[in-house]
């Protein structure tokens, strides 16, 4: 029984550990393995953005993709979010007044355009998906707010399809304006391809090879679409640490408790002892009841 006990403590233990383990990282293994292997610092139950990656990454999603892509879940105050790349306040007041944004209507019933806010959306490329898919060769450029969550791969898939792009294998039957990029369901997109080494330079004097710039949006586009990991990360360690110590008091508790009777293998050893006694004690003619 006591056996018992430290195994089904010990099973829950280790249920919660491999849970919580493989909880967050399910979205970014998809069933096909081929995808490039990046080192993500937001895997696992531990796992944070990297903070000068995600500005980074919102630069090149601002130069690159926003002409195509939108993002329409995110406001300019994100930005400045903790979690998220953390610009300072000025700073995303200064990067959400860098665009034009349609208000009103004025008293004169009519729409203006003013300077952009901390509290609006991300601005979109095309007031539609009609008009973004006719101005692509007919297909639409995805928004980009979920594309992490909502793609199979997640962060790998992203970045591998962006640095999945190859000649066509010869005999390759290839329309215009459609490309053959490796990762991409089917192999052929309707997106040239967007990354190449040195197309933003950055500030802070990261390289800026095709590979770096494309880990960096990556690591943008799975922010945007989860906003909230890392909270979720720091909840997730909070309740562990919470099981660990309820487990541990279970645990000690149990051995408290348990303490008091003694383990079956201890009573079969005094029966055994009994026996062997009173054998020994009726073989040399004594009378056991006697025997001191
Ligand atoms: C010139 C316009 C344009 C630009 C710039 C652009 N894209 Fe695209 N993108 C598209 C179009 C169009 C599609 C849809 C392709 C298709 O369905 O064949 C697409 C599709 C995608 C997809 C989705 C593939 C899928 O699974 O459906 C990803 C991811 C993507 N783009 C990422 C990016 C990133 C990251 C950037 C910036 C570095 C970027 N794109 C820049 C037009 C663009």
């Amino acid at each position: 029984m006591l056996v018992h006990l430290n195994r089904i403590i010990l099973t829950i233990f280790i249920s919660i550990i491999t849970t919580l383990s493989f909880a967050d990282s399910q979205h970014s293994h998809g069933a096909n393995t081929n995808y490039l292997k990046t080192d993500w610092s937001f895997e696992g139950i531990f796992g944070t953005f990297d903070r000068a990656s995600l500005q980074r990454g919102y630069q090149v999603y601002q130069d690159v993709c926003a002409g195509c892509h939108s993002v329409q879940h995110l406001s300019y105050r994100n930005l400045s979010e903790k979690g998220g790349p953390e610009f300072l306040p000025e700073e995303a007041k200064a990067i959400a007044a860098q665009f034009e944004v349609t208000d009103g209507p004025n008293e004169d019933g009519e729409m203006f355009i003013r300077p952009g806010r901390l509290s609006d959306k991300f601005v979109k490329p095309f007031p539609n998906a009609k008009a973004a898919a006719a101005a692509n060769g007919g297909a639409y450029p995805p928004d980009m707010s979920v594309l992490a969550k909502a793609r199979k791969g997640g962060a790998d898939y992203i970045y591998s399809l962006l640095m999945g792009y190859e000649e066509a294998p010869t005999g390759y039957e290839l329309d215009d304006g459609v490309y053959y990029n490796k990762y991409m369901p089917g192999n052929k997109i309707k997106m040239a391809e967007p990354i190449s080494d040195g197309i933003v330079e950055y500030a802070d004097g990261t390289e800026t090879t095709k590979a770096q710039i494309s880990k960096d949006v990556t690591t943008f586009l799975v922010w945007a679409a989860d906003p909230h990991l890392e909270a979720r990360h720091k909840m997730g360690f909070k309740v562990f640490f919470y099981l660990i110590i309820l487990l541990t008091l279970v645990y000690l508790s149990k051995q408290k408790v348990w303490s008091q009777f003694g383990s079956k293998e201890e009573k079969e050893e005094e029966e055994a002892f009994d026996k062997a006694e009173r054998v020994v004690t009726e073989y040399e003619g004594e009378d056991p009841k006697t025997f001191k």
